[in-house]
């Protein structure tokens, strides 16, 4: 797997951050900074090679967009989803919250398209939009998939919140190891949890699980019985010092005190977190789709 260039996900955020600035100081559902986030996502992904579609919906009176994107070729009975929410709260530009997610995946896509990669699986990105008002962009592609499509989709990679600037490394508990949350998700999650975590131990970064619960855009996913699993650096929760400890950082302070706040800013991001976690995301690509037999 490739090394993802940290310089080129970082630029992804000034980017992100411009577009913010330009327009009202965020890129929220409903605000014209969140179209201009799809179309930088959209033009790049064109500009590569990729098929993309802009899916428009409608919520809460305003005009909410998913930008899809798959990578041509690949077994079309087999694909592997990767995605992330590109819009922001009202409040603040959204850079870690989720500038750092979709910025990862974007540059994961283009590193694929780059290196004209023919996995077995096929690749599917996604860059969801009103997921800060209840998961709503992921939730209509979800619901608008025919049934014949959907069962096609064998596993969903999420990324929302990779660069906490007092970084924790959670993987979304999909086997429930941890005994975080209620319930393990699909079958098929444990093995997505699990190819994350060989990313960072290969690395000597140690990872614990975090709650399975669909707090978001893998939500819809796992309802309707798709494995899913992803990374995450911790929000509003606050880091114990046994994970100060484990991982550095500040004990007894929020893994992200900017979270859902203006200060979410470029200035609100942990290279170190966003390197490792680009890294394994391009990991998890590689391996779950360039397998044989894919796994
Ligand atoms: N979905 C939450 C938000 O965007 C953040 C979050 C991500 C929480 C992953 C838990 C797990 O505000
Ligand atoms: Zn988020
Ligand atoms: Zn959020
Ligand atoms: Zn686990």
């Amino acid at each position: 797997p490739p090394d993802i260039s940290l310089t080129n996900v970082k630029a992804h955020l000034a980017q992100f951050q411009s577009i913010a600035t330009a327009n009202g100081g965020n890129r929220a559902h409903g605000r014209p900074g969140n179209l201009a986030s799809a179309n930088y996502v959209k033009g790049l992904l064109d500009g590569a090679g990729f098929t993309t579609a802009l899916q428009s919906f409608s919520y809460n009176g305003a005009t909410g967009y998913n930008v899809i994107a798959d990578w041509p070729g690949g077994d079309p009975n087999d694909i592997l989803m990767v995605g992330g929410h590109l819009d922001s709260v009202t409040a603040g530009p959204g850079i870690n919250d989720n500038g750092s997610g979709s910025a990862a995946i974007l540059e994961t896509a283009l590193e694929v398209s780059r290196q004209s990669l023919a996995p077995t699986k096929h690749l599917r990105f996604a860059w969801w939009g009103a997921e800060e008002l209840g998961l709503r962009g992921s939730q209509y592609y979800v619901t608008n998939l025919p049934a014949a499509e959907r069962s096609k989709i064998k596993g969903y990679l999420n990324f929302d919140m990779v660069a906490s600037p007092n970084a924790g490394y959670f993987l979304y508990d999909g086997d429930n190891s941890d005994g975080v949350g209620s319930d393990p998700g699909p079958a098929g999650s444990a093995q997505l949890e699990a190819t994350l975590a060989a990313y960072f131990s290969s690395i000597g970064v140690p990872t614990r699980g975090t709650d399975f619960d669909g707090r978001s855009d893998y939500g819809p996913f796992i309802s309707v019985g798709i494995p899913a699993g992803g990374t995450f650096t911790g929000a509003e929760g606050i880091k114990s010092s046994a994970q100060a400890t484990l991982w550095g950082g500040t004990a007894g302070q929020a893994f992200d005190s900017c979270y859902h706040r203006s200060c979410d800013t470029t200035a609100n991001i942990d290279d170190t977190a966003l390197n490792r976690n680009a890294d394994a995301i391009a990991y998890a690509v590689w391996t779950t789709a360039t397998a044989t037999p894919p796994v």
